[in-house]
């Protein structure tokens, strides 16, 4: 299999534990099992084959430099949990539009000079997939970023509540244009959203009526910086309240659920902390409650999630398939199409990997992922063991045991 190119919007936190990432699992061996992605080689592209193609971003003090400074220069402040060298991607300047609210321009200053033809970049730099991680908020600036994108004719990730997969008329457009769209905002590994629609699933499972439920979420970084103006976070808690309500086949009612950034504390840096409270009724209608606090490193929290979606994409990409990517945007994303239980999604998303994976190495027997294998093995040994069940037992002669 080839390699797979990608290209960043927004040289930020996120993107900082992507690359991070990649790098720190570059030598990982196919028996590995890492914590955070589904398989070191899925569908046949190992977490070595992706290889940054641009990276795109505003700050001043961060257009210019090399990828992997830019990653670590401030307001950047996440976890460092691997060195990277040099990359020889410099940071290109982007269009603003409304990428830096209120609060994101008290604590960056925009780059001089003129944003770069952003499709010519992505054409010139051979880019397969483009990720967004624009600030939340970013309806003009995203929308922009996808015009080229579609230009250019690459496959998009959409990280952020701008709604683009989920919305019929972008699917129309990268169905025209035959190009992939994975989307919309990133579901972490075990993020504040997971917790909460597992435990709602639970609830709903085990017949207990959810009656009221809040998630309060506080954090020290620039995320949360951003999302202290309230009239940038309309999507956000749109795709945040949607995630947890699609558990239910009931309504609980507007009032009755409450979830949303709440707050920023400086001194958190990349931490997020998230209070999750879920108020219920059991048999005889007695109350049942439940209090969760989650402390996580946000942004490596995302990373090994955003390492799976870009080779989805890329699979989805040389499959010549087209629009909204159902199953890997139900697993990958809290504002999927289509939102299904996380176990459905994984399972469908699985499906899509071993049914997508490998049709480019035609020559070569088609490989497979070490669970594929497993799977592949007990799937032949079920077959056999029915067949001989059903096979009707050849009858013993008196010549047939003579021969013997
Ligand atoms: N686990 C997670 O961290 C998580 C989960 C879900 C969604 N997200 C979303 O991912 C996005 C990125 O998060 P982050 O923590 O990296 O944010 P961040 O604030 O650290 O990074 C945003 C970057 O975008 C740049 N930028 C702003 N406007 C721009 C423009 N017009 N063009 C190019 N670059 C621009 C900023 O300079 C900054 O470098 C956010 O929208 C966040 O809500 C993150």
């Amino acid at each position: 299999m080839g390699k797979l190119r990608v290209a960043i919007i927004g040289v930020g936190n996120c993107a900082s534990s992507f690359v991070q990432g990649v790098e720190f699992y570059k030598k990982a061996t196919e028996d590995d099992s890492i914590p955070g992605i589904m398989h070191v080689n899925l569908g046949g592209y190992h977490i070595n084959d992706i290889e940054f193609s641009a990276a795109i971003d505003i700050d001043k003090n961060k257009v210019g430099k090399d990828l992997s400074e830019a990653i670590f220069t401030k307001p950047n402040n996440t976890y460092k949990f691997c060195t990277v060298p040099k990359s020889g991607i410099t940071v290109q300047r982007g269009m603003t539009h409304d990428g830096l609210g209120k609060y994101l321009s008290e604590v960056i200053e925009k780059a001089p000079g003129d944003t770069v033809d952003i499709a010519r970049l992505l054409k010139e730099t051979k880019t397969d997939v483009v990720v967004n991680y624009l600030p939340v908020g970013s309806e003009e600036a995203t929308k922009w970023y996808v015009e080229q994108i579609l230009d250019a004719g690459c496959g998009f990730v959409n990280c952020i509540p701008v709604f683009i997969a989920r919305e019929k008329y972008w699917q129309k457009r990268f169905e025209e244009k035959g190009l992939p769209v994975i989307g919309d905002d990133v579901k972490s590994q075990v993020g504040a959203t997971i917790l909460h629609r597992v435990l709602t699933r639970l609830f709903r499972d085990r017949g207990v009526r959810v009656d009221r439920t809040s998630q309060l979420n506080v954090g020290g970084n620039t995320d949360f910086l951003n999302m202290l103006e309230r009239s940038r976070l309309e999507s956000k808690k749109i795709s945040k309240t949607n995630a947890v309500t699609s558990q239910l086949d009931y309504d609980i009612g507007k009032s009755n659920i409450h979830i949303g950034p709440s707050d920023y504390v400086e001194w958190l840096s990349d931490r997020k902390w998230a209070y999750i409270r879920m108020e219920g009724t059991t048999f005889g209608n007695v109350p049942l409650n439940v209090e969760i606090k989650l402390e996580v490193w946000d942004s490596p929290n995302s990373a090994g999630v955003v390492i799976d979606a870009v080779r989805c994409c890329k699979l989805a990409l040389d499959n010549g398939l087209s629009g909204a990517m159902e199953a890997p945007s139900s697993y990958f994303k809290k504002s999927p199409p289509v939102q299904y239980t996380d176990e459905q999604a994984r399972r469908m998303t699985e499906e899509f990997i071993l049914k997508y994976g490998w049709k480019q190495s035609k020559p070569t027997k088609r490989k497979l992922t070490l669970k594929a294998k497993a799977e592949t093995k007990t799937a032949n040994r079920m077959k056999k063991t029915t067949a001989a069940k059903a096979k009707p037992k050849k009858r013993v002669t008196r010549r047939t045991l003579l021969k013997k």
